[in-house]
């Protein structure tokens, strides 16, 4: 019988998030002590404890609920949740995935997704994904400027050191770069017939088709840590759908990704000599009104940020009903376009962090 530090944080911890979660689910006191008993007797003879298949549905959920740099957490009830935590080979774990993707897409009518692998197993994580996203874009960086998506930068030379070749075009989807323990990680292409994207079209301004530029439909966040109850799982790919501004004010408006700004000035005749004119701003409002309106046509779910706002402003009321209170990283949660028009501009926000909830983490191991 083992009785460390580790284990007794475990065991605090494994103790708090069953006495929520069951409350939480509406379960007796007597179910959560013998719950607890259980756990106890668990972590003194293996060093770890393994999640029900409800407790770990409500703690994924729970966790978004706890996310603080998140505005659509309105809807946090609604995740779907995959279990994957019996898969052990980078081959099956390609297979999850390809799942999640095409699950997720839904033809467009996205659907809130979690596939949770194996857990942390003293000290030992039984595969991870280096992708910072399952879909993302190439970024290659050249004599004197990147071809792509500057933020993936780091993970395409990996990719090609690997022998990956991509097409150098501004889009080209990354391969999934899965490791499992002590081995090295391994590629694999996503086929193109499961990956939705649509093409960035304006309403009235057409030159902006001829930028040929897009974007991938559903954002499925692969890199992050989720904890529920003192466990880890290092591998937890999860999404939601866009908010605009993600795309039209930072992926595709940054200077250092995307930086159209400057071509979309000019296809509306702007004076792009004075800032005074405004004319970065009034680039960025019709490359935002360009997103909602492309992703609309292309019948891909997608939410305004004056819509994501209210739903946050929902939210918040409802935390409140339920007793709960409302945690929150302001400089996240305000759009970056027009932030003042929102609520969350006009309040403060406690930024503590409570568990379960997902968490930035190192790279995977190369062994
Ligand atoms: N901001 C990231 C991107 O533009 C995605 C983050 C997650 N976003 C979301 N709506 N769930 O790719």
């Amino acid at each position: 019988m083992v009785h460390s530090t580790k284990t007794n944080n475990l065991l605090v911890e494994a103790t708090q998030f069953i006495q929520n979660c069951y409350d939480e689910l509406g379960m007796s006191n007597e179910k959560q002590l013998e719950r607890i008993e259980d756990i106890k007797n668990e972590i003194d003879t293996t060093g770890t404890y393994t999640h029900k298949s409800f407790e770990l549905t409500h703690g994924a959920k729970m966790a978004w609920r706890n996310s603080n740099r998140c505005i659509g957490r309105l809807l946090w009830n609604t995740l779907h949740i995959f279990d994957a935590r019996d898969v052990r080979t980078a081959e099956d774990a390609y297979e999850k995935l390809i799942e999640h993707i095409d699950f997720a897409t839904n033809e467009g009518r996205i659907q809130s997704t979690i596939t949770i692998f194996a857990p942390r197993n003293n000290g030992v994580d039984p595969i991870r994904i280096w992708n910072h996203q399952l879909l993302r874009y190439a970024g290659y960086e050249e004599a004197d400027n990147v071809i792509g998506d500057s933020a993936s930068i780091e993970v395409t030379k990996m990719c090609e050191e690997m022998g990956w070749r991509g097409a150098k075009t501004p889009f080209d989807i990354l391969p999934l770069v899965i490791q499992e323990t002590g081995k090295q990680p391994k590629l694999f292409e996503i086929p193109g017939e499961i990956i939705k994207e649509v093409p960035i079209i304006h309403p009235e301004l057409d030159g902006v088709s001829q930028l040929n530029a897009k974007w991938y439909a559903v954002p499925i966040i692969s890199n992050m840590r989720l904890e529920i109850g003192g466990i880890d799982y290092p591998m937890a790919p999860f999404n939601g759908w866009y908010m605009g501004t993600e795309i039209g004010a930072r992926n595709l408006a940054d200077p250092d990704r995307y930086n159209l700004l400057p071509k979309i000035a000019e296809i509306m005749g702007l004076d792009t000599k004075s800032n005074r004119s405004l004319w970065i701003d009034k680039a960025l409002v019709e490359l935002n009104i360009a997103i909602l309106h492309s992703y609309q046509q292309a019948q891909v779910t997608l939410v305004d940020h004056h819509t994501a706002a209210k739903q946050f402003k929902i939210f918040e009321e409802n935390e409140l009903k339920s007793g709960r209170a409302v945690t929150g990283n302001w400089a996240w949660l305000i759009p970056p376009l027009s932030p003042a028009s929102t609520h969350i501009y006009h309040k403060p926000y406690n930024n503590e962090i409570s568990t379960p909830n997902y968490f930035y983490q190192g790279d995977p191991r190369e062994d």
